[in-house]
C-alpha cells in the first residue's frame, strides 16, 4: 500500500456537534491511525457543510450573517475534534474561497459536457434532507420518513443533472465491485435505489435560496446542496478541471469515504455519477456506518437526549479522550446500528481499559522492578504459545481494518489481552519467585512485556494516549509500523524506570461521575 486517502461527511453546521458525528469521526480516525501504521502517504479530511436554506433560515432567526452564523458553529466542530484527539490532516468548510472557485468550475464543466441542463419543475421539497423527495419516498402520511414533516411543493427553474445517463455504469460498477459499498448487505439497497433513479436538481433560484455558491454566468441561480458538499472531496486536495495539483494525482481516488447509512444514496449514486462526469477515478470504498442511539433511543432535540461529546469527557472528568474513542469505535458491528449508554461506557472501559490492559502492563512493570531491578532479560524470551497469539492478533487485526471492520478488530486486541492475563495467572510468576525459580520467572515477565508492546501498537490507533503511556513505561517505539511488529522489541539490557511505572488509566470513579453530571 503507496497511500492512504479518507474522508468523512461533513457535517451541517446548524447545531453543535453531538455523539453521532463523533461516532463518524472517531470511526475514521480509528481507521486512519491504523493505516498510518501500515503506510506512510496518508490523508484525512474532514469539515463542514455550510450552505442551504436551513443555515440561511436559522441565522436570520438568529439576526446574524449566515457566514457568522458558520464561523461560529465551525468552530465548534473544530474544538470538539480536538478534544477527541481526531487526527485529521485537513478540515474543509464549503465557505472556503478555494472550494467555492472550483465547485463554479466543476458546474461549468458539467453544463458544457451537457451533464446540467435546464428545467421548470414542481418537486416536494423537505429542508430537513435538504432535498426533493419523490412520492414514493414519503410515508403513507405524505410525510418525508427521516424527518417526519410535511415536504413543501417547490415550483421553479432549476439546472439538473443527468444522473440517468450513468445509471447503467453505477450498477455495473456496484455489481463487479463487491467489496465498493461496505458492509456488502447494503449494495442491494442501492441497486434498488437506483432502479427508479431521475435527474436530479442542482440549483436553486436565488431569491429561494441566497446562501449558496452562485452558478457563474446565471446570476439568478445558485448552486445547491450535493454539488457543492460531494465535491468537497476533491476541492479539498487540489482538483481543478482546468490542471489539478500533485497532491490531487497522489491522493485521488479516496481508499475508503465514511459516510452515515442515511446519505449512501448521494454517495453511491449521486457522487459517483459525478465523478463519472468528470472522467475522474472512483473511490476504492464507501463505508456506510450505522446510527447511534441514546439508551436505545433515537437522538432528538425534541426528545432532549441528543449529547455533546465533550460533555461526556466532562461528566466522566476525563483527562484524555481515550476511553470514549474506545467504546464508541466498537459500539456496533461494521455497518449495524450502536448505542450509547452512560452505565455500558463506564462499565465497558473499566473492564476493558482498567481492569484488564492496565493492570496487567502495571502489575507485570511491578514484578519485574521487584525481582529483577527492572532488568529486561531478551534471553528469557522463549519461542511460546503467546508469541504465536500476538504475530496471529496482529494478523487479524490488519485483516480486520482491510474490511473497515473496527470494531472486530478491537476484540481481537481485548482476546489477546485476556489471553495474556490468563497466560500470568496459569505461570504465576510471584510463586515462581517465592520458589527462586528465577529464570523461569524472568521469562514469564519478559514475553508478557513484550506482548504488551505488540498490544499497546494494536490499540493505538483506539487510544493514542493510554497507547503512548505504555510505550513510555515499556520504553517501546509506538512508530513501529505493523508490518514490522515482532515480539522481540524489548532487547536485552533495557531497563524499565520504576520512576515512570503508574497506571495508563485509572478506573472511572463513578461517585465522582455522578456528582458531576
Ligand atoms: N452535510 C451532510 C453530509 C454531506 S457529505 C458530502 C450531512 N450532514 S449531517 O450533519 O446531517 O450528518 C453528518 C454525518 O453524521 C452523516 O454521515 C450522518 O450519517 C452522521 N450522523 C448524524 N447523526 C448520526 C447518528 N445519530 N449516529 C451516527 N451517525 C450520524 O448529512
Amino acid at each position: 500500500m503507496t497511500k492512504f486517502y479518507t474522508t468523512t461527511a461533513i457535517d451541517y453546521v446548524n447545531g453543535a456537534p453531538h455523539i453521532g458525528h463523533a461516532y463518524e469521526k472517531i470511526l475514521t480516525d480509528v481507521i486512519y491511525r491504523h493505516f498510518t501504521q501500515r503506510c506512510e502517504n496518508t490523508y484525512f479530511l474532514t469539515g463542514t457543510d455550510e450552505h442551504g436554506i436551513k443555515i440561511q433560515k436559522t441565522a436570520a432567526e438568529k439576526g446574524i450573517s449566515p457566514k457568522e452564523f458558520c464561523d461560529m458553529n465551525a468552530q465548534k466542530f473544530k474544538d470538539a475534534w480536538k478534544a477527541l484527539d481526531i487526527d485529521y490532516s485537513q478540515f474543509i468548510r464549503t465557505t472556503d474561497e478555494q472550494h467555492t472557485k472550483i465547485v463554479q468550475k466543476i458546474f461549468k464543466k458539467l453544463v458544457d459536457k451537457g451533464d446540467i441542463y435546464k428545467h421548470s419543475y414542481t418537486g416536494l421539497y423537505c429542508s430537513g434532507c435538504e432535498a426533493f423527495l419523490s412520492e414514493k419516498d414519503l410515508t403513507e402520511d405524505g410525510l418525508c420518513p427521516n424527518h417526519m414533516k410535511k415536504p413543501e411543493v417547490i415550483e421553479e427553474e432549476n439546472y439538473f443533472f443527468k444522473l440517468t445517463k450513468y445509471k447503467d455504469a453505477i450498477i455495473k460498477h456496484i455489481k463487479t465491485n463487491p467489496d465498493f459499498i461496505v458492509p456488502a448487505f447494503r449494495a442491494n439497497e442501492v441497486i434498488n435505489q437506483l432502479e427508479n433513479i431521475e435527474d436530479i436538481s442542482v440549483s436553486r433560484v436565488k431569491s429561494n435560496v441566497n446562501w449558496g455558491i452562485p452558478v457563474l454566468d446565471d446570476a439568478e441561480q445558485v448552486i445547491y446542496v450535493w454539488i457543492d458538499a460531494l465535491s468537497n472531496y476533491i476541492t479539498a486536495i487540489g482538483y481543478d478541471p482546468d490542471g489539478s495539483s500533485e497532491k490531487f494525482e497522489k491522493l485521488w481516488p479516496a481508499d475508503v469515504q465514511v459516510i452515515g447509512k442515511d446519505i449512501l444514496k448521494f454517495h453511491s449514486i449521486y457522487w459517483i455519477a459525478i465523478l463519472m462526469a468528470l472522467d475522474l477515478p472512483l473511490p476504492k470504498h464507501i463505508l456506510a456506518h450505522g446510527w447511534i442511539t441514546i439508551d436505545q433511543t433515537k437522538m432528538s432535540k425534541s426528545l432532549g437526549n441528543v449529547i455533546s461529546p465533550t460533555s461526556v469527557l466532562e461528566a466522566f472528568n476525563l483527562d484524555i479522550p481515550d476511553p470514549l474513542r474506545y467504546y464508541m469505535a466498537s459500539a456496533a458491528p461494521c455497518g449495524k446500528d450502536g448505542n450509547y449508554s452512560d452505565e455500558d461506557f463506564k462499565e465497558k472501559v473499566n473492564a476493558h481499559l482498567a481492569n484488564s490492559m492496565g493492570n496487567l502492563l502495571n502489575r507485570t512493570l511491578s514484578m519485574l522492578v521487584k525481582y529483577f531491578d527492572g532488568d529486561i532479560r531478551s534471553e528469557f524470551l522463549n519461542k511460546n504459545e503467546l508469541e504465536k497469539q500476538a504475530l496471529e492478533t496482529v494478523k487479524e487485526v490488519k485483516h480486520h481494518f482491510d474490511y473497515f471492520e473496527v470494531q472486530e478488530a478491537a476484540q481481537k486486541i481485548i482476546e489477546l489481552v485476556d489471553v495474556t492475563n490468563k497466560y500470568v495467572t496459569d505461570n504465576a510468576p510471584w510463586t515462581l519467585a517465592k520458589e527462586e525459580k528465577m529464570d523461569k520467572c524472568g521469562e514469564v515477565l519478559t514475553n508478557v512485556l513484550q506482548v504488551m508492546t505488540v498490544i499497546s501498537s494494536l490499540i493505538y490507533p483506539y487510544c493514542p494516549n493510554i497507547a503512548s503511556r505504555m510505550a513510555e513505561q515499556l520504553g517501546y517505539d509506538l512508530n513501529t509500523k505493523l508490518d514490522d511488529i515482532t515480539c522481540n522489541a524489548l532487547k536485552s539490557g533495557h531497563l524499565i524506570d520504576k520512576e515512570n511505572i503508574k497506571p495508563v488509566f485509572l478506573r472511572m470513579d463513578s461517585e465522582l461521575a455522578d456528582k458531576k453530571k
